[in-house]
């Protein structure tokens, strides 16, 4: 059968902002374009997809936006989208509006949102991957996950020179509530003394040998990296137990959402403008329910349901390096 022509699409973002989304909205808003196709910005996600609140875009509406961070579109975590009356409600709304695909720039939980919405109602959706987590299945990379590695880094290395001149062991606390691979990055490119993932129980003794072994080499300073977990602020009660039954004091510093704001580094950049020139693409060639992936450095359109889960696959295997090497 042959596909249908697209003559019109949105884009929206959606959850958590990520550096590169400015990028990729830029992207696919001018290959739109430039291939005649009507293009409408939703605001704030799902919310204002099933609240009707839609801007038709041109080239000029994503002028001077590639070195913005954060998301012009605006972005939300809609609970509501889990519901199908809701999902029905923005099946009706694009109908109306003409509108003959989607695309969702956001994580797994936006993803699944857009594989409901075409399994459910047949609207055609393309997904690209972007959270600072990178977490998700199917993808090696996430947009916006270089920018927040490098935020932590400088952040560290600005922490590290206090805590070296007051001869300090630092717990830095840094994003990836169900992911650990911002910690685990962080930790190996910050010259960390230990990563301690946030599913992982803390192993208070092998930390703690570690710290003390570091003073008796004569370092005068310790960085511990903490993925956050369930509950920002774990690392307080880590530190607390340090303190009491290891005798170990130490500072805590929690980056929290600075993370995810600044200008995007290069490769969110990059994937941020291949990735939206291909979600369009795909579009046009045919695909209803695919998913922008980066797999062994080639950018392609895999199938949106191999994509919609959770995964922290990208680094966990590298988590022993800091441990090694902070003898
Ligand atoms: O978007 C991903 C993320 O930044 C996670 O790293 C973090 O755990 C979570 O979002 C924080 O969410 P919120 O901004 O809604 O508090």
């Amino acid at each position: 059968m042959k596909a249908k022509k697209i003559k019109t699409i949105a884009v929206l973002t959606s959850g958590g902002d990520s550096p590169g989304m400015n990028c990729a909205i830029r992207s696919v808003v001018r290959t739109a374009v430039g291939n005649g196709i009507k293009v409408y910005g939703i605001k704030r996600g799902y919310t204002g997809l099933i609240n009707n609140n839609f801007q038709e875009m041109n080239a000029s509406s994503v002028g001077n936006i590639i070195q913005r961070g954060g998301t012009i579109l605006q972005s939300s975590r809609c609970p509501e989208f889990r519901e199908k009356k809701n999902r029905e409600k923005a099946a009706q709304i694009l109908e109306d509006r003409g509108i003959d695909a989607l695309i969702v720039i956001g994580g797994d939980g936006s993803f699944k949102g857009a594989s409901a919405l075409k399994q459910e109602f047949n609207v055609p959706v393309i997904g690209i991957p972007g959270t600072i987590d990178n977490d998700i299945s199917g993808t090696d990379y996430t947009i916006g996950f270089d920018t927040a590695v490098q935020t932590a880094i400088e952040a560290i290395d600005k922490i590290r020179d206090t805590a070296a001149s007051n001869e300090r062991t630092f717990l830095i606390e840094v994003m990836g509530a169900k992911s650990s691979s911002i910690a685990v990055k962080v930790g190996i490119c910050s010259g960390a003394e230990h990563v301690l993932l946030n599913k992982d129980q803390v192993d208070y003794k092998k930390v703690s040998d570690t710290v003390r072994k570091g003073i008796r080499r004569g370092k005068n300073s310790s960085i511990l990296v903490v993925a956050e977990g369930e509950k920002p602020g774990r690392s307080y009660e880590i530190s607390q137990e340090l303190a009491e039954k290891y005798d170990i004091n130490s500072k805590v510093c929690i980056l929290g959402h600075i993370q995810r704001g600044g200008s995007p580094a290069a490769n969110d950049r990059f994937y941020g403008t291949t990735m939206g020139q291909l979600a369009v693409e795909s579009l046009i060639n045919g695909e209803t329910e695919g998913a922008i992936v980066v797999r062994a450095q080639k950018i392609l359109c895999a199938p949106l349901l191999d994509c919609n889960k959770k995964s922290d696959h990208a680094m966990r295997e590298f988590v022993g390096i800091a441990e090694t090497l902070s003898i």
